[in-house]
């Protein structure tokens, strides 16, 4: 199984699939400065945990190339990091990944050295992005039935990874090995990452597909058509609490009531040193535009305000396993984290 060409850096810039335009249009575009890149990310033409994070990487090469050659160099290059910081708060990739590059860039005397330095480390982010998901891909496929149907949620693919992905590479993984027989994707309103790149990346690979309104899950649930839910992470609090795209937390409460296993999956990355609980993690509001127009159909009337969280928290203790490239955690909610 090939990963999907999300991202990668050409020579001097990085170039990004466009995932504003799926499934319609296969269109790449080039960062050429932080400007460029902290748009992509914004506005989700790149997105993904993990897939934010290495493109942040690459932005601080980017970064370091923008800046002059002066003594000032790391101070002008670090106000830059902090402009695509400011792009997205929930996904700890993002910051994670920042926080690596802004220590490699205040230890490298010259701007060249930092240049070639950063590169470097966003390579060997890239690589190790890719090993975590087959990793994640064998433990997590080690937990399903044969003949197994699973639910996903928003896109935790290779769109939003430099691999396979994190939930969905446990369904790469399971459809090679010949055990999986249906995969139900959930629309995930309201900027449609489930129909529009779920879909689109299980389909070019010839997995059976099927998208449901977010609204039928709980009631595909209780059918007992399921054998376990499988979602990625935007980031895994210290005591196991996990934030993703928002309808991941009703999902999970449908999946408790209905007795289906829900495994979160994630790379050790995509854990927060820093949040105590999901109380601690912010979850990013976004604009009225998301909810008001689809397509170019306008859907509320004027002057209705909206309530736009692109992220929730699922409590630990509606999680029966994380799974993450170093194994399972399971029952993380009886562990000591
Ligand atoms: O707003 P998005 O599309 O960036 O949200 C992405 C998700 O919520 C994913 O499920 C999460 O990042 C895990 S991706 C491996």
């Amino acid at each position: 199984m090939k990963p999907v060409p999300t991202l990668k850096w050409c020579e001097n810039h990085l170039q990004l699939l466009d995932q504003r335009l799926l499934p319609a249009e296969e269109i790449f575009i080039q960062c050429k400065s932080v400007k460029d890149l902290a748009h992509a990310i914004k506005t989700l033409a790149v997105r993904g945990a993990p897939a934010i994070g290495i493109a942040a990487a690459y932005g601080a090469v980017t970064a370091a190339l923008e800046t002059s050659d002066t003594a000032n160099f790391q101070e002008e290059c670090n106000a830059l990091l902090d402009v695509l910081a400011s792009t997205r708060p929930t996904a700890v990739n993002l910051f994670h990944c920042l926080d690596i590059q802004r220590q490699i860039l205040f230890s490298s005397p010259t701007k060249e050295i930092a240049i070639e330095r950063l590169l470097t480390r966003a390579h060997e982010l890239f690589e190790e992005d890719l090993e975590a998901s087959k990793a994640m891909g064998r433990f997590g496929a080690d937990l399903l039935p044969e003949g197994c149907t699973v639910l996903t949620h928003c896109n935790a693919g290779g769109l939003a990874t430099s691999g396979l992905g994190t939930a969905l590479s446990v369904i790469y993984e399971a459809h090679s090995r010949g055990i999986l027989k249906q995969v139900f994707a959930d629309e995930t309103r309201p900027l449609l990452q489930g129909a529009r790149l779920t879909a689109w990346e299980l389909h070019r690979v010839g997995i059976p597909v099927k998208v449901l309104p977010d609204s039928a899950a709980a009631s595909l649930l209780r059918t007992g058509e399921v054998d376990a839910v499988i979602t990625g992470a935007d980031r895994v609090a210290m005591n196991g609490d996990s934030a993703n795209k928002i309808g991941t937390y009703p999902l999970a409460l449908a999946a408790h009531e209905s007795g289906v296993p829900f495994y979160i999956v994630a790379p050790t990355s995509t854990f927060d040193p820093k949040s105590a609980t999901g109380f601690s993690i912010e979850i990013e509001e976004r604009g009225r535009e998301e909810l008001a127009e689809m397509g170019t159909r306008k859907i509320l009337p004027d002057g209705v305000r909206v309530f736009n969280p692109a992220f929730d928290v699922t409590p630990v203790k509606l999680i029966t396993s994380i799974i993450c490239e170093k194994g399972v955690i399971s029952a993380p909610s009886e562990i000591e984290w």
